[in-house]
């Protein structure tokens, strides 16, 4: 299957302009040619537009730019259905609130063919805010919660095709959680391993179980990857950097383990701003960790065996 790349440039969703430039960044850190090295055939579809503005108002008055993020959540989410029943979408963004577009697509597409659709989503952000509880009303900050069917988007955001799980998401990375945030995933039924747990049990023993969950029910994984999953020491390039982040080593074991697994059927690459990057080096490392992703492998050696399926 090709690998189909959509440019999403929305910037409104965080709180620095910069964004924008997402998509060219990672174009020109050749993404494309990296995914053509590594025997892929691969359409890029340009960056998509989004719908038409319309007058919405929501009476939490912190929010901003929500009709330009419904604007763009609308046309993602098509673009996102529409790709993925031909091969396998890669997002560039762009903010965050992408996802929120991508996710909800994907789910559609997911339900129409009878398939499960699992999330791994690797931020340090669990972006789990409804429009009522954000204080910053950066939309950036609220993907996970409208995609997973939380209260109060109703009105405003596209209605749900298809819901996705909570218990069909995985976030690993997790340091920044706002009190409302943590209050919902109290409950909410999402897996989370933060840094600690990252810490004291290494990325295999936290991703195994979920990697095997998701082949038991014939599921097919989405990967939401922000930049600020990884530390901002090797990743400076996005605007809400949060020091103790995945290692160079974590991240790309990561990958190499999704490639194993067989169960990848989509990717956004999220929150670089190249404004703030430094010599592309934050553009790099992501299209070096798509590779990875891919299937690129130091030595033609047999490795551990992460097959699921
Ligand atoms: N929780 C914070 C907020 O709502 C930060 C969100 C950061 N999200 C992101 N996609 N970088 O403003
Ligand atoms: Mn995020
Ligand atoms: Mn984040
Ligand atoms: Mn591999």
């Amino acid at each position: 299957k090709p690998c189909i790349v959509l440019g999403a440039p929305v910037q409104v969703g965080a709180g620095r302009p910069g964004c924008d430039m997402g998509p060219s960044a990672f174009r020109t850190a050749g993404l494309l040619t990296e995914l053509r090295n590594l025997g892929y055939s691969v359409e890029d579809r340009g960056n998509i537009i989004p719908n038409s503005l319309r007058d919405l108002r929501h009476p939490n008055s912190m929010i901003k730019a929500l009709p330009e993020i419904v604007a763009w959540t609308e046309a993602i989410a098509e673009a996102a259905y529409q790709a993925s029943g031909e091969g396998m979408p890669i997002f560039i963004g762009g903010d965050h609130s992408l996802s929120a577009g991508s996710m909800t697509g994907l789910a559609r597409r997911a339900a129409e063919e009878g398939r499960e659709l699992f999330v791994l989503w690797l931020d340090s952000h669990p972006d789990f805010h409804t429009l009522e509880t954000t204080t910053s009303g950066n939309l950036h900050g609220v993907p996970m919660a409208y995609a997973t069917g939380l209260e109060g988007f109703e009105g405003y955001f596209p209605a749900l095709a298809a819901p996705i799980k909570p218990q069909n998401v995985c976030m690993m990375g997790i340091r920044s959680v706002d009190p409302e945030e943590r209050a919902a995933l109290r409950t909410a039924g999402v897996t989370i391993h933060d840094m600690r747990a990252i810490d004291e049990n290494g990325i295999v023993a936290l991703l195994d179980p979920f990697l095997k969950r998701v082949a038991a029910a014939d599921g097919v994984i989405h990967v939401s990857l922000d930049v600020d999953f990884l530390d901002p020491g090797i990743a400076p390039g996005v605007g809400t950097t949060v020091p103790g982040g995945a290692t160079f080593r974590e991240a790309h074991l990561i990958m190499e383990i999704l490639h194993d697994s067989g169960l990848v059927g989509s990717l956004d690459l999220v929150e670089l701003n190249p404004f703030l990057d430094e010599r592309g080096r934050t553009a790099l490392l992501m299209v070096d960790l798509v590779a990875s992703l891919v299937g690129r492998r130091v030595l033609d050696r047999p490795t551990q065996s992460y097959r699921y399926t």
